[in-house]
């Protein structure tokens, strides 16, 4: 991996990073990212990264989106103090809750953004895709709001763990299309959205749910979900007194985790945490832990880590949770990680479950099974680094999480 980047890139692609140079024209984190696509789809691939040049950056559409996150999707979101935890962990621990967010997680920062994209490109339905539901129910949303239509992919291992949601998405009028094939998770309904948008690349807008894929979408979701570190580093500064010493989030394809990051990079006293599910254990098949345990490759589309086995096959994968269930990640991360500016841990399914349980007693506040994660590895964290100011970014609530948590009952956890 390391021979990927020559002495002296790795200060080079920090400060592009930082300076907003990546990616760069063609698409590239470094080493990273691009475009690895059928030919089927590169017309609808060029006439969405010409739309986002066109309108991402433009003053009429920041100014709406802008708007509908204040009017519409609640934001800006809290800086809760974390007084119970601090105590408990001796560290000053304060979170960034997207949770509070319009339809629960940060997924809806994305789907707003996106749905004002695809008005303003002319589609006229949107699909998207989903893991633990939560893009799609913000999908869903997005959608009835600008008055387009919206089919939602979803694997069908997750429609049973995420049953809440699949509802959700019903009533907000999308159509959900159970995807039975592949591992039935998020891969396979990326797999079926792709397959869709051929079909009609003028007409449908594909609204992808993560900071993956092939360019321009790890970028155009960046720019969408940044606001979320942007808001936090403002909020650290005026509430906490000082910037983090550290900041934690969970990775799945990465969209919490870069929005948080982001603006956060040029703060270099600032340790940053992506947190993987470690799942029931280190071999393969057993995680998801893409950044910690796999290796380059090309995934959906972009050159990115992934987890494969030694013939080049990519690996089905565990988590307790939906939205980290997935075997590749952003592009972005995998540069993050190349030069050292992001460190990539694990925490496994039953600390993620642990985590969760200490958050609701401690501090009131249900988290999805996802943020859980990133609440695991600060606890490790700070038990080694006392008296540190710690963020967590809380990227969602757990109301969808009740079927898989009804499993674990907390008495029997006692
Ligand atoms: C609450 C929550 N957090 C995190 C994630 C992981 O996605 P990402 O890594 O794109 O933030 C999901 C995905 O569904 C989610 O629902």
């Amino acid at each position: 991996m390391k021979s990927l980047l020559e002495s002296g890139d790795a200060e080079k692609l920090l400060a592009a990073s930082i300076n907003g140079e990546l990616p760069d024209e063609r698409g590239r984190f470094g080493p990273f990212g691009g475009r690895y696509i059928p030919e089927t789809l590169v017309p609808a691939f060029e006439r969405l990264e010409q739309g986002v040049r066109k309108f991402l950056h433009d003053d009429d559409f920041q100014k709406e989106f802008r708007a509908e996150l204040h009017n519409w999707v609640g934001r800006p979101t809290a800086l809760t103090p974390a007084p119970t935890l601090s105590a408990r962990w001796g560290c000053d621990v304060w979170l960034k809750r997207e949770d509070l967010a319009h339809t629960g997680a940060h997924k809806i920062n994305n789907a707003i953004g996106q749905a004002l994209l695809a008005k303003r490109l002319g589609a006229k339905r949107v699909i998207a895709e989903t893991g633990a539901g939560q893009h799609g129910v913000a999908s869903a949303a997005a959608c009835a709001r600008v008055g387009l239509p919206c089919t939602v992919y979803m694997g069908a291992l997750d429609m049973q763990r995420q049953a809440p949601n699949v509802d959700r998405m019903h009533r907000l009028g999308a159509e959900v299309v159970a995807v039975e094939s592949g591992d039935a998770t998020l891969r396979a309904a990326i797999d079926e959205a792709m397959r869709c948008w051929v079909s009609d690349p003028d007409g449908i807008y594909y609204l992808l749910g993560s900071a993956v894929g092939p360019h321009p979408y790890p970028w155009l979701v960046r720019e969408l979900q940044n606001v979320i570190g942007e808001e936090a580093r403002e909020q650290m500064l005026r509430l906490a007194g000082g910037l983090p010493d550290a900041a934690f989030a969970c990775v799945g394809g990465g969209s919490n985790a870069i929005g948080l990051f982001y603006p956060l990079l040029a703060d270099t006293q600032t340790e940053l945490f992506g947190v993987e599910p470690g799942g029931r254990g280190p071999g393969l098949g057993d995680n998801a832990a893409t950044l910690a345990t796999g290796r380059p490759g090309v995934l959906q589309g972009s050159y990115t880590m992934i987890l494969q086995d030694d013939d080049g096959q990519v690996q089905e994968t565990h988590s307790i949770s939906a939205g980290l269930d997935y075997s590749g990640v952003g592009p972005e991360h995998a540069l993050l990680q190349a030069i050292g500016r992001v460190n990539y841990i694990m925490a496994s399914d039953e600390e993620a479950l642990d985590a969760l349980g200490e958050l609701c007693e401690a501090e009131g506040i249900l988290t999805a099974l996802e943020t859980a994660h990133a609440y695991a590895a600060a606890k490790k964290w700070a038990a080694n680094n006392p008296g540190k100011r710690i963020l967590i970014g809380n990227s969602g609530r757990g109301d969808k999480d009740m079927p898989t948590l009804i499993q674990y009952p907390v008495s029997a956890r006692k």
